[in-house]
């Protein structure tokens, strides 16, 4: 096995405790702020009752459900993931899911989709192709298996718009830039969105912008920024006693109710183009 690659996401199955990005997956989904976002999102893609909708990078089906509940008995959800610990953990929450029936899980990669051209009305990639070392060949491959008048639409995170309320704005700023730029290929990856559906051959495409907030500092948060503390000093940006004076800051930041987590999110929508109708000879 690969020493394992700084995104946990990009290789789920080989990281010691995969389990763990099952229970931050699902603690993200029930975030109400987060929910709320992807409730958002799903209306603007307008996926509606009936469609055939794919998402790929399912993970544990936190998108899937609400898609299910969109397209409803009629329509049909399939999720795509390549961890098999992931697909595990989809299955086993879906068991007692009422819309069950309306979902199916399958193997296989964003770039590699198992797949013929054409059958979805509807594809989707949340809070995917940031984690992936070819977004534009995945997006392409989105775009393959969507049926012409579809559409495809993905959502990511822009890890340089993260504002945190923190007294020591230096460190915070070494700590979270540090360590998105040794973790992803694209820490701005949420702003490209629109270009590279159009590189894809969508058009015309449409983006919504969106704002993750916390000022409690909820599970999720928390440990988004215990994580990016831990990983910092992994990567040798700062040493453990900087590492943990940053996170005992944050503590009395929130305990004097200052506390202000925001991240950008963007959502772009591009429909697949109709081929042109053949000429007639004469
Ligand atoms: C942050 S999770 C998002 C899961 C889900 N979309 C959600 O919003 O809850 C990223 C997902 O992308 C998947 N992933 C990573 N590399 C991938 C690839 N090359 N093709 C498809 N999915 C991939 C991971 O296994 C993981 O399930």
């Amino acid at each position: 096995m690969s020493a394992s690659h700084p995104d946990p996401y990009r290789e789920a199955d080989s990281q010691p405790d995969p389990e763990q990005l099952v229970a931050a997956l699902e603690v993200r989904g029930r975030n109400a702020n987060h929910a709320r976002l992807t409730r958002r999102f799903l209306a603007f893609t307008r996926v509606g009752a009936g469609d055939a909708v794919l998402e790929v990078g399912c993970g544990t089906g936190v998108v899937l459900r609400a898609l299910a509940a969109r397209v409803g008995r009629r329509g049909r959800v399939v999720g795509v993931d390549p961890s098999r610990t992931l697909r595990a953990a989809a299955a086993r929450i879906l068991r007692g899911h009422p819309l069950r029936r309306s979902i199916a899980l399958r193997a296989g990669d964003g770039a590699r989709l198992p797949f013929a051209a054409d059958r979805f009305d509807a594809t989707l990639a949340v809070t995917v192709l940031l984690h992936v070392a070819d977004p534009l060949a995945v997006a392409k491959e989105m775009v393959r298996v969507t049926r012409p008048g579809g559409v495809v639409a993905v959502q990511d995170q822009d890890f340089g718009t993260v504002a945190v309320t923190h007294p020591d704005r230096a460190l915070t700023t070494r700590i979270l830039d540090g360590v998105a730029a040794r973790m992803y290929e694209e820490p701005w990856s949420g702003r490209r969105l629109p270009g590279l559906l159009r590189m894809a051959g969508l058009e015309p495409v449409r983006l919504q912008t969106d704002v993750f907030q916390d000022t409690t500092l909820e599970p999720y948060t928390k440990r988004f920024l215990e994580r990016r503390a831990e990983n910092a000093v992994r990567f040798g940006i700062v040493d453990p006693p900087a590492a943990q004076r940053w996170l005992d800051d944050l503590t009395a930041v929130v305990a004097a109710g200052a506390f202000v987590l925001t991240v950008n999110y963007y959502g772009a929508v591009g429909v697949k183009p109709r081929p042109a109708p053949a000429r007639g000879r004469g």
